[in-house]
């Protein structure tokens, strides 16, 4: 199979675990991660090499056209961790915690967070949030089950913030956020996600920290990127954020496919003879 420019075809077919990320970090592997939220797609982008499979609450916006990520419940996570495991043979698959879900009681945090691995069989779960949830990550992570911090952007917060604006470009953020990362890796995360800040703070994160840093428009000094699936494969046209490359038009070749369906079904072009029985 031809390669993309770039790719390391080293390892493809090794389960990707968190101790696979970290040497990827050790060796300046960069890793790849996106998300899915069913089987058909998971299988497709599990096949093509990815490293993680982040199956995001974000599912809130692109698979049920919410405006927020805030109504994701955890019996919906786990139904598309669900469809997205039966797919993935190498990929680590990493699923949210719904908003709600651990924030406030570390007790139920642990809980949930049981709930979702038992159910699921999903490989690491991701939390938003440092100081705050610390109870709960530490809780979560003393029974056995992997964390993903997310720092920087963290859309559960958006009636907080008011605004989708770039976090952290103030020294008083951006101190918080630096000492939030470390408090996660001290707890025993296996990797952090920075959303939406400045390249310059990531950079100093992904440096100061051993465990692998993921950005997703946080430029281009940390360990691997992260982006939105529908995003990426042009299925969302209104969404067009700068840190945004898009590797496909599926909105329009979806679009234009579906036409010629209608027009060959009313001119009677579909199906031929060959196509019946
Ligand atoms: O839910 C999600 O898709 C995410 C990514 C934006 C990192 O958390």
């Amino acid at each position: 199979m031809e390669q993309a420019k770039g790719y390391i075809a080293s390892d493809n077919k090794r389960k990707v675990t968190t101790h696979r990320l970290l040497e990827m970090k050790q060796r300046g592997e960069k890793i790849s991660m996106l998300t899915a939220y069913d089987y058909s797609m998971a299988a497709v982008i599990d096949q093509a090499g990815m490293d993680v499979i982040l199956v995001g609450d974000s599912a809130s916006n692109v698979m049920v056209g919410n405006t927020t990520t805030l109504p994701m419940t955890v019996d919906q996570m786990i139904y598309h961790g669900k469809s997205v495991m039966n797919a993935v043979k190498r990929a680590m698959v990493v699923i949210d915690m719904p908003f709600g879900s651990y924030q406030g009681n570390p007790v139920e945090a642990v809980s949930n967070a049981v709930k979702i691995m038992k159910e699921t069989q999903a490989d690491c779960l991701k939390l938003e949030g440092g100081k705050e949830i610390l109870e709960s990550v530490q809780r979560i992570l003393s029974a056995g089950i992997p964390i993903m911090g997310h720092l920087g952007l963290m859309p559960q917060s958006i009636n907080k913030y008011g605004t989708y604006a770039v976090r952290a470009q103030e020294e008083e953020e951006a101190r918080k956020l630096l000492d939030d990362a470390h408090l996660l890796q001290e707890a025993g995360c296996c990797s952090i996600v920075l959303e939406k800040i400045p390249a310059t703070l990531a950079k100093k994160v992904a440096e100061e920290l051993t465990i692998p840093v993921i950005g997703i428009g946080a430029g281009s000094f940390v360990d691997g990127q992260v982006l939105v699936m529908h995003d990426m494969l042009g299925l969302n046209k209104s969404f067009s954020p700068r840190f945004l490359r898009r590797y496909a038009n599926l909105y329009d070749e979806i679009e234009s496919a579906v036409q010629r369906y209608i027009s060959d079904v009313k001119s009677s072009d579909f199906p031929s003879e060959k196509e019946s029985y």
